[in-house]
């Protein structure tokens, strides 16, 4: 016999809008979940909407056979900007279809963008780090270990610019290693993250678009008519953005290429059956898809590492005896990120303990009775909520809101329960940037934990959220002070 679903009381017209934290929503969930257990149900703005908290609610809806990617309220706001692209695709578009043929379900597609992490120097990869490196090189060690650093805003500078450069090439023609080394030249690359002081136009454009998107999901319309300049805003930000694609498109079928990334696969492929490509205008909403999905993300992922690390000087320690212990006080080399179990698990940990893409939403394709008692009427969107299942004692012990990379040691994370680790989503609609995040990081985080002592500014910070589309610390500052290497 199936039992109603928690939900807590709710006013009539908005429902539940107030129990959501408006500037960070992953706060109300939290608080929700702390109050209501394994699942609750929230209506919005006559929206009904079910959260599930539990490892096990988590697996259960982990089938494609059974719940399909719901594209929920926040994300229509986005296909504003991005359409049809991956991310925000229905999945009845065709245009997803062609795009993941294209760009997601290629391996092959993704190890060349990792080749191209250690992109301008194939043969070895000292400089990648330099230019991964470069805030910390440029900013970090430049300004001196007084200086103080938002170090989430210095991973989005070298996360936007990564991904930028690899699945674009977005950058000046003939942009080469050299420029990464002489600062000057580099002005010149457009997305320019690297070398303003403050955050790049573009990177600005995207925060606030995305903010605005899930602020604008519980405005009710009224008000929404009433904020002309929030709209207006709104209305520049994606014409700006939108032009910035189509640049580089341009660009591209101006100066064509035979390189392997994501531009010219998306430029060359057609669907097997039916030999139709993607139009332009599909191929600039996965152009500005790869530059909102792949930035945010890994740098919300290295901020929560760094916080983590920091927060625990013992794991921070063994990371670094690890990392010198590998590069015996030499260059990183490319085959090196393959020697590093302790730092895969930091990695494993923070991304548990911090899902930077904190929730996932999936409605069932038939009515389903959910945990054994919950009935839930096809169609309902169910989202599961990274960040609460990813710390069910159930699973994860105890000690499950600790940070303990050891838990993901010695073949204990490949015996995980199924689907009880899941930051990059699952299945059909699974992250396609995957390994190159996961590359990304290693690299970046394994030059950072070998060159720099890391601490808080203030030694009595404990962790806050900010909110976007992903979840980063809020307001942590950082000082880095280089590290003697030892011969
Ligand atoms: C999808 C997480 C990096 C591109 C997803 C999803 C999650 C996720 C949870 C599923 C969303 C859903 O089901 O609604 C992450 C994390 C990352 C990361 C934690 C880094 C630490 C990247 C990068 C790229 C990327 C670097 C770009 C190359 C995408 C795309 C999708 C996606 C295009 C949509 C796939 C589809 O629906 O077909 N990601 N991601 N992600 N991710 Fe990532």
């Amino acid at each position: 016999m199936s039992v109603p679903i928690p939900q807590p009381p709710k006013v009539p017209f908005i429902g539940n809008v107030r129990q959501l934290d408006r500037d960070v929503p992953i706060n109300g969930f939290i608080l929700l979940a702390k109050q209501y257990g394994e699942i609750y149900k929230l209506e919005l703005l006559g929206r009904t909407m079910i959260c599930a908290n539990s490892s096990a609610l988590q697996q259960e809806l982990s089938d494609d056979a059974k719940f399909r990617k719901v594209v929920g309220a926040a994300l229509v706001q986005v296909r504003n900007l991005v359409g049809d692209g991956l991310f925000t695709a229905f999945n009845e578009e065709e245009n997803w279809g062609i795009a993941r043929m294209s760009t997601g379900s290629s391996a092959a597609i993704f190890d060349n963008l990792l080749c191209q992490i250690v992109f301008l120097c194939p043969l070895s990869i000292p400089s990648t780090s330099e230019i991964c490196l470069k805030t910390c090189k440029i900013c970090w060690e430049r300004f001196g270990p007084e200086h103080v650093i938002d170090p989430s805003e210095d991973f989005t500078r070298v996360a936007l610019d990564t991904i930028a450069l690899c699945s674009m090439e977005y950058r000046c023609a003939k942009l080469a290693l050299i420029c990464f080394v002489h600062l000057k030249a580099l002005t010149q690359f457009r997305l320019n993250s690297f070398y303003t002081d403050d955050q790049p136009k573009f990177a600005v454009a995207m925060t606030d678009f995305l903010k605005e998107c899930f602020l604008r999901v519980n405005r009710p319309a009224l008000v929404q008519a009433m904020m002309p300049s929030a709209t207006r805003k709104y209305e520049e930000d994606r014409k700006y953005m939108t032009s910035v694609a189509e640049q580089i498109l341009n660009e591209r079928r101006a100066n064509p290429t035979d390189k392997k990334d994501l531009l010219n696969t998306m430029l060359n492929s057609a669907d097997p059956k039916t030999g139709r490509h993607l139009s332009d205008q599909a191929i600039i909403n996965n152009l500005l898809t790869f530059l909102i999905a792949g930035h945010e993300t890994s740098s919300g992922m290295m901020s929560f590492m760094t916080y983590y690390l920091i927060k625990n000087p013992e794991t921070w320690r063994k990371l670094q005896n690890e990392v010198d212990e590998v590069t015996g006080g030499q260059p990183l080399q490319i085959q090196d990120l393959s020697k590093l179990p302790y730092l895969q698990a930091v990695m494993r940990e923070s991304l548990r303990l911090g899902p930077t893409a904190p929730a996932r939403a999936v409605a069932p394709v038939e009515d389903v009775v959910l945990g054994g008692k919950y009935f839930v009427k096809a169609g309902t969107p169910c989202l599961i909520q990274a960040w609460m299942t990813q710390r069910d004692p159930a699973v994860w012990g105890p000690d499950a809101n600790e940070f303990r990379p050891e838990r993901m040691l010695d073949g204990k994370f490949e015996t995980l329960p199924p689907n009880a680790w899941q930051p990059f989503g699952f299945g059909t609609r699974g992250c396609i940037g995957r390994s190159f995040a996961w590359q990304e990081v290693l690299l970046i985080m394994a030059s950072v934990a070998q060159k720099f002592d890391l601490s808080f500014v203030d030694p009595s910070y404990n962790l806050e959220l900010q909110m976007g589309l992903t979840v980063k610390p809020k307001d942590l500052r950082i000082k880095a002070k280089p590290r003697v290497l030892k011969p």
